[in-house]
């Protein structure tokens, strides 16, 4: 069998800990033969560090001269789109990470190229392959919560502001805690409620830490570059009446130091994600069920294994192009509603 040959864009962090090393664990499936970064230097450091034959700093030039399979777009936010883009259009697969860009017109350009293109499009949600949430995903298939009809999230960190990359810079990123942090949360309810259409978002965001100078836990940041918003709080109602109440910080004065959870209400019953549990009533007793024994997962080497075997034709992906485009619209319009400080209608 040939192998899929996979090429890297943008060389910093998430690809040097996640991706590559994720893909070289599959070498029955795949050769990782270039790296891309707009730094030279960088993708060269990285190409050697992992042996990989190939480097460029111009991913036209690396997708004209190499015949890809797949491409992995680990740039900051801004630039996923045209990245994935030109991927798709050159007859690649996509793992994009995640959010899925910075706005919602660019996750539907991306959903259109690979839809054009017949390539899958597919991001790196990799909470959705923790153990911890599928346990509770077949809970929610077996029908034992009901109805779920409505969720809480929360990723919230006490003093959390990254201190280095662009996490504090509005237009590199998109945005704070809400596209970074949040999404990840926010990807988890959906899958677990099995995306609902939304009807509306109503939500607020402060920027009432990040921008003076203060105690950091994850490094130290310039309060005069921090452009995010430093929380975001709010309120989405779905067409089928369902709703999730969201919570998302970098930097909040609340106890813990950092909580990053989802909390499901049905009708039969209900669940907490992390750690897992069921909270329901049998036989006339109120009753909790723990999942104790569970074995941590590597969610990241089971997302990069799942979209090698979707790029094989053995699998469909787990998180669609689609899903990517309703996550991109809510941010859209929880943005927006903090903005005009009404509710914004999907
Ligand atoms: N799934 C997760 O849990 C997770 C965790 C961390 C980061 N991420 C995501 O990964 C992405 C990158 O984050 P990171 O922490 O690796 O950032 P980083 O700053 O460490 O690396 C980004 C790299 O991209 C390069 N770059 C910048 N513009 C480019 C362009 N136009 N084309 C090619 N390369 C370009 C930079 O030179 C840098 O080397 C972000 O979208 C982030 O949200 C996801």
């Amino acid at each position: 069998m040939r192998k899929l040959k996979v090429g890297i864009i943008g060389a910093g962090q998430i690809a040097e800990m996640t991706h590559i090393p994720n893909y070289f664990k599959y070498l029955e499936f795949v050769e990782t033969v270039s790296v891309m970064d707009v730094n030279l230097d960088r993708a060269k450091y990285i190409a050697e560090k992992f042996h990989i034959p190939y480097y460029f700093s111009n991913y036209e030039e690396m997708l004209e001269k190499l015949e890809l399979d797949a491409v992995s777009v680990c740039t900051p936010n801004k630039f996923h789109a045209e990245a994935a883009i030109a991927a798709l259009n050159s007859g690649c697969h996509v793992l994009c990470e995640k959010p899925p860009a910075v706005s919602a017109d660019e996750a539907e350009r991306m959903t259109q190229a690979a839809k054009e293109n017949g390539k899958i499009l597919t991001y790196n949600f990799h909470f959705r392959y923790s153990e911890e949430i599928q346990a509770i995903k077949k809970f929610i298939v077996a029908e034992e919560l009901g109805d779920v009809y409505a969720a809480k999230i929360e990723a919230l960190r006490r003093r959390g502001i990254p201190g280095w990359g662009a996490f504090i810079n509005k237009e590199i990123q998109g945005g704070g805690p809400l596209i970074d942090i949040g999404v990840h949360m926010l990807d988890a309810a959906l899958y677990l409620m099995g995306y609902p259409e939304v009807d509306y978002v109503s939500a607020s965001t402060y920027r009432r830490i990040g921008d003076k100078a203060g105690v950091g836990l994850m490094g130290s940041w310039d309060p005069k570059q921090f452009t995010v918003e430093d929380s975001a709080f709010g309120y989405i109602r779905f067409k089928n009446s369902a709703s999730i109440l969201f919570q998302t910080s970098f930097a909040l004065n609340m106890k813990e130091r950092s909580i990053m959870n989802v909390h499901l209400f049905g009708e039969k019953a209900g669940a907490s994600v992390f750690p897992p549990a069921i909270y329901t009533e049998k036989h006339g007793n109120l009753l909790d069920i723990e999942l104790p024994f569970l074995q941590e997962a590597d969610r990241h080497s089971k997302s990069i294994r799942h979209f090698i075997e979707a790029c094989l034709g053995n699998e469909a992906v787990l998180c669609t192009a689609e899903e990517g485009l309703m996550i991109q619209r809510i941010i859209d319009a929880i943005y927006r509603s903090a903005e005009i400080g009404q509710a914004v209608k999907l």
